[in-house]
């Protein structure tokens, strides 16, 4: 059964101080095939000490603010060092000469599978190869006797090179979501110059909807048409 909101075809005015991304999940159900990599000895995997919630928060912060990642900053002590704790879940974060640029989490809570629940780097490590060589790790470790499926979602509100990286690295496509979430420069949770690729639109700024031109029959949803004047 489709949820009334997803039956509906259109654009949709979300309430003030929201956001919307499309979300695209990913898998692989075999390893493929290791790459020949040149050395990186300036790069090093190191497990994440389990109880050090608070350099787990600034590296999340690190990686993530950027594309607004918020998850595991919404989450309380408890909540936070379940997951920390949880043997099920492998931790990294990724050293270049010495300082943190990535973030690696492996969680195979559910049997069978491994998500790739955190990949990234900080900013100024995009685009230097380090990437690859920490999927190169992810692999290694993902693909452990038992695992079936490997599989991770990206958002379009992630880096843009993000989804095709993630396709080179064997993972394909297979379902698209929307997520709604607070936007979280309004309440705090990040700061409100975190990713000013996306507008920080004030709630009191936002203007109301158009009129809708047709029903949806879905009770307070309406869409507006493209040639609607704005
Ligand atoms: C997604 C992400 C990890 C991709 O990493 P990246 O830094 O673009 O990746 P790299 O630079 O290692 O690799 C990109 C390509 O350039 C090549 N490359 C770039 N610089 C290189 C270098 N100096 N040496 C060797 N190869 C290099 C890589 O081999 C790779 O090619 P391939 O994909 O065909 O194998 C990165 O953009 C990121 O962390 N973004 C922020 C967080 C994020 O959005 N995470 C994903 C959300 S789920």
């Amino acid at each position: 059964m489709i949820p009334p909101l997803l039956d509906a075809l259109g654009y949709f005015d979300l309430p003030p101080g929201r956001l919307a991304t499309l979300v695209t999940f990913l898998e692989m159900t075999e390893r493929p095939p290791p790459r020949a990599l040149p050395p990186r000895p300036d790069l090093v995997l190191v497990p994440w000490p389990r109880n050090d919630r608070d350099g787990y928060r600034r590296l999340f912060r690190a990686v993530g603010e950027p594309w607004l990642w918020t998850s595991r900053l919404r989450l309380d002590e408890a909540g936070l060092a379940r997951i920390l704790e949880d043997p099920a879940v492998d931790l990294f974060r990724l050293e270049r000469d010495g300082r943190p640029i990535g973030l690696l989490e492996l969680d195979f809570r559910e049997a069978g599978q491994c998500e790739l629940a955190f990949f990234g780097l900080v900013p100024e490590a995009v685009g230097s190869g380090a990437g690859r060589w920490l999927m190169e790790r992810a692999l290694e470790r993902a693909w452990r006797p038992g695992v079936r499926r490997f599989w991770v979602h990206t958002c379009h509100l992630d880096h843009p090179a993000a989804l095709g990286f993630y396709i080179r690295s064997g993972f394909r496509p297979y379902k698209f979501a929307i997520e709604i979430f607070e936007d979280p420069r309004l309440s705090g949770l990040l700061p409100r110059e975190a990713a000013p690729q996306v507008p920080l639109l004030e709630p009191r700024l936002t203007r109301p909807g158009s009129p809708a031109q047709r029903s949806t029959g879905v009770s307070g949803l309406a869409p507006h048409s493209l040639h609607e004047p704005s």
